[in-house]
């Protein structure tokens, strides 16, 4: 650790919030009452959801309810209206979007992707770093024109940047033209919400502060019927330094084995052929439990289940245990293809992000996880221009990387986030040199998966058929056990099915091949 991050580290701690008053205060309902004394209630009565309550976690039990209901007077209120939801962010911000259709759609709403059709517009916003937010509010800009020729067009802003105050702040100062605003543990109010839009004509706000308990019945609508995610946890207790997720998602809060195995059964019975476990960080699955049972153990009994694919994402490297390995080095519908984010090589700088392991013990963890796995595709998330990360930090990361032997990464520039502990250091690393350090890591991993897709030229492998590529329709796309991306010629009967395909060239980002056979598992 240079002598700066030393310094930093220690302001840090000293700061930590452990401080923050205890409140039980969990929901925070704010309405505006009308535009002209929008002023008066801003200075008096509006609250923001804080990021510091937010932060806030204590044992404390999290129920489960099964009883979720659209109230009669609102089921058919979207009845010859439609919906549109513009998602971004990571893929538990694509399944929230899922469930809001789901009920839009039991709503008796259509869905539309024409702005102009829809009766009501949801931005499902991604607060991870700066970049993502600046598209939101582009965006926001681009729908204004559209509220001003239809006035009863609803426009509301959701998801992780809903969470955040200043977000709040900005929209009800700088965009007032936008009528819902709710965050990510109430996505179960939307009938309320939409009604309060619709009818009272006011800018409805509804953020809690603190996660809500976990709702297990809530309406799906799923975007493809090939592949399905399956949420198995809530939130993150990790609060790794530079990252908003704890705040934006809540506590740890994990769903209990029986509803998982159960929806994953009904996905296995509806056709589904792929199914991918989420959480922010799926190793600390059952913690919150007190049932003595883990991630390893929920993909035992998931290995039962007549689903040919079973992927998970993210990992996290603490919380990988030995059990998970053993399971996952079963085979079966467990796939070897392990994302396992490291963020940096240097274990100085590992510390500062609050990731809680050094370079040594995640190679220690990938050299356990070869061992039983010895075909397993590792790929990563890292993150550059840390807050003063030297050259030769940085240059730890890129050893790491070939050391590792990673097929993939997705590599990043440290974006400082209002309200974590990171946004509050100061930074001697010039964007110049941030920029310059991501190209040549981004080189690196450019180079490292061509190396890794070239290895199967003249193998065949086995795909499971998405439907046509994205370029060209003549041609079929899908994945690998290992997630490569194939595209192929064969005939469009084989779209949802497994097939082997015979890889005539390798480039950096896909393979291309020929379908050598008919459909290898009909179901
Ligand atoms: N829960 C996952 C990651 C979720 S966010 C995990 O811990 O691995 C996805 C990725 O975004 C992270 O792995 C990290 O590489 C990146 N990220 C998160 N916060 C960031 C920030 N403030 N600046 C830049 N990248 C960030
Ligand atoms: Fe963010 Fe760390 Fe949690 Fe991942 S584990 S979501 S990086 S705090
Ligand atoms: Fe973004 Fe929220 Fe996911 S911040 S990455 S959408 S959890």
């Amino acid at each position: 650790m240079n002598e700066q991050q030393r310094k930093e580290m220690s302001q840090i701690r000293q700061g930590t919030p452990a401080d923050v008053k205890s409140d039980q205060d969990n929901l925070e309902r704010i309405q505006q009452k009308s535009s002209e004394d929008f002023t008066k209630y801003f200075e008096t009565t509006y609250q923001p959801p804080s990021l510091r309550k937010a932060q806030r976690r204590r044992k404390e039990d999290v129920k489960v309810h099964y009883d979720f209901t659209i109230p009669e007077e609102l089921d058919n209120i979207g009845h010859g209206r439609k919906y549109m939801i513009r998602t971004y962010g990571c893929q538990m911000n694509e399944h929230d979007t899922e469930v809001m259709a789901g009920i839009f759609e039991e709503m008796g709403y259509e869905s539309t992707s024409d702005t102009k059709e829809a009766d009501i517009i949801l931005l499902n916003t991604c607060a991870i770093r700066e970049n993502a937010e600046n598209k939101v509010f582009g965006e926001i800009g681009h729908l204004k024109p559209l509220k001003l020729e239809n006035p009863n067009l609803i426009i509301g802003v959701c998801g992780c940047m809903s969470q955040e105050e200043s977000v709040v702040n900005r929209i009800l100062q700088k965009h007032p033209f936008i009528d819902l605003i709710f965050g990510t543990h109430n996505i179960h109010r939307l009938p309320q919400l939409v009604k309060e839009a619709m009818f009272g004509k006011e800018m409805v706000i509804d953020v809690w502060s603190k996660e809500g308990d976990i709702i297990e019945n809530l309406p799906r609508s799923r975007k493809g019927k090939i592949k399905a995610w399956v949420n198995i946890m809530y939130g993150c207790d990790k609060f790794c330094t530079y990252c908003i997720v704890p705040y934006t998602r809540g506590k740890e809060r994990s769903r209990l084995p029986e509803d998982i195995i159960q929806e994953v059964r009904h996905l296995a019975a509806q056709g589904y052929k792929e199914i991918t476990l989420l959480g922010q960080n799926v190793n600390a699955y059952g913690k919150d439990l007190d049932i003595n049972y883990g991630l390893g153990d929920l993909m035992d009994e998931l290995t039962g289940i007549d689903i040919p694919r079973i992927r998970f994402t993210t990992s996290h490297p603490r919380d990988f245990d030995d059990r998970l390995i053993e399971v996952l080095a079963k085979g079966g519908n467990m796939l070897d293809h392990i994302h396992l984010p490291v963020q940096s090589g240097n274990s100085d700088v590992l510390k500062i992000m609050g990731r809680k392991y050094s370079r040594e013990e995640y190679l220690e963890l990938v050299r356990k996880i070869r061992t039983a796995m010895p075909n397993a595709t590792l790929t990563t998330d890292i993150i550059v221009g840390f807050p003063n990360e030297t050259e030769e930090q940085f240059q730890d990361t890129m050893s790491l990387m070939e050391e590792v032997g990673f097929e993939a990464a997705y590599t990043f520039i440290y974006s400082a986030r209002e309200g974590t502990p990171a946004a509050r250091m100061t930074d001697n690393v010039s964007m110049e040199e941030k920029k310059d350090r991501l190209q040549r890591l981004n080189k690196l991993v450019n180079d490292q998966s061509a190396e890794a897709m070239k290895k199967y030229e003249g193998e065949v492998v086995e795909v499971l058929v998405e439907g046509e590529s994205k370029k060209n329709s003549e041609v079929l796309a899908g994945y690998t056990k290992r997630n490569k991306m194939v595209n192929f010629t064969g005939p469009r009967s084989s779209i949802g099915t497994i097939v082997k395909v015979k890889i005539n060239k390798a480039k950096t980002w896909s393979l291309d091949g020929v379908m050598v056979e008919e459909t290898i598992e009909v179901k």
